[in-house]
């Protein structure tokens, strides 16, 4: 199969069109059979559930070429599962999880030529969405939904590849205790905008968010998980209710005790402590593990001891085996990787 013609190793993270794209809709209580289609565009009525209320949710993943030239997706089971959650939580109806995993693998198989090669440090992003698609006005969830994945080739989610990030505490919250930090709706992403927004106005590269009801402990980014190195050398992530279950860093927990030997722990993380560890990063599927080399808690610096040139050590091999895994030169876990040819 021949690949597309695009500069896959100057990729950013953005969008480009590849030829096709899953879609099912939901009505009268059923998904139908889903089909794909070459139409990128969605037509809907102006008083779409999705429009008015923000009835919808999504979820990323990605396909990697291997090594020996195989294309592969990463853990989409859980994704599909996380999906499912997900939609529970929004009183939308669960698209079928073993489907879910079955529409990746026709998206993808669709898109080869949009896969980018191996070694190129690119990686195709993988989109699952759902939104409620039939008019509603009284506050109700809809009747009507569309299930769509695209796929589109990616670089690195932060420019600069694996130079360390300088991130902020945010004053703004990102999500309320009992409320929805934990699934993955759009409306968790359309209210960290200003908060990003602004941060980049003040030349961070991110938020960290504290919890909203004491504003001690960390919680994560707009768009990944936090991982911290201590000094002795064990791995830590902080535990809360109202924080997306990475997939990125629930995989990286088991190679860090599995892979690497090192103790983990989950646990609350006091902003407090931040300044005692050694290394910090963060973790998802868009930023794999980004290396954090500098904290600024309302002027004041936290300098992570493994500095502004690059990961720390431990980082490394976390991303190294992490990489490995996908990538197929370190063999995965059972059930990790889903070949789609
Ligand atoms: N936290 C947030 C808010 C995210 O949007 C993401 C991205 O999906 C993650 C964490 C990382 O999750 P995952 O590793 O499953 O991609
Ligand atoms: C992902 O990592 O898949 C995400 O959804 C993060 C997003 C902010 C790009």
């Amino acid at each position: 199969m021949e690949k597309q013609n695009i500069d896959w190793e100057n990729l950013g993270f953005g969008y480009i069109q590849t030829d096709k794209r899953y879609v099912s809709n939901y009505k009268d209580g059923t998904w139908d059979k889903g089909t794909l289609t070459s139409d990128a565009n969605i037509v809907l009525n102006e008083c779409a559930g999705v429009l008015q209320y923000a009835q919808t949710i999504f979820e990323g993943m990605k396909a990697y070429t291997t090594e020996d030239g195989r294309i592969v997706v990463f853990r989409p089971d859980l994704n599909a599962s996380r999906m499912a959650d997900s939609a529970k939580r929004l009183e939308m109806p669960v698209f079928p999880e073993e489907r879910f995993v079955e529409a990746v693998v026709e998206t993808v198989a669709a898109n080869e030529s949009f896969v980018p090669p191996y070694g190129s440090g690119a990686t195709l992003y993988i989109r699952p969405y759902m939104f409620g698609s039939n008019p509603v006005i009284g506050v109700k969830p809809a009747t009507e939904y569309q299930f769509r994945i695209f796929a589109t080739p990616v670089g690195p989610y932060f420019k600069g590849g694996a130079k360390p990030l300088t991130i902020r505490v945010s004053d703004f919250d990102r999500a309320a205790p009992h409320g929805t930090g934990h699934i993955k709706a759009g409306l968790n992403y359309a209210m960290s905008l200003h908060a990003i927004v602004s941060a980049h106005e003040e030349g961070y590269d991110e938020n960290m968010y504290l919890d909203a009801a004491t504003r001690t402990k960390v919680e994560e980014t707009g768009g990944a998980n936090f991982l911290f190195v201590t000094k002795d050398n064990k791995v830590v992530t902080p535990k809360s209710d109202s924080i997306l279950p990475s997939i990125t860093r629930r995989s990286l927990l088991y190679v860090a005790k599995e892979y690497l030997g090192l103790e983990v722990e989950e646990r609350e993380v006091y902003l407090d402590e931040v300044k005692d560890f050694a290394e910090c990063g963060l973790c998802g599927t868009a930023a794999v593990i980004s290396p954090v080399g500098k904290i600024v808690d309302h002027g004041k610096e936290i300098c992570l001891p493994s500095g502004m040139e690059k990961m720390g050590p431990t980082t490394q091999k976390l991303y190294e085996t992490l990489t490995g895994i996908q990538m197929g030169r370190i063999e995965a876990p059972e059930g990790w990787i889903k070949v789609i040819k």
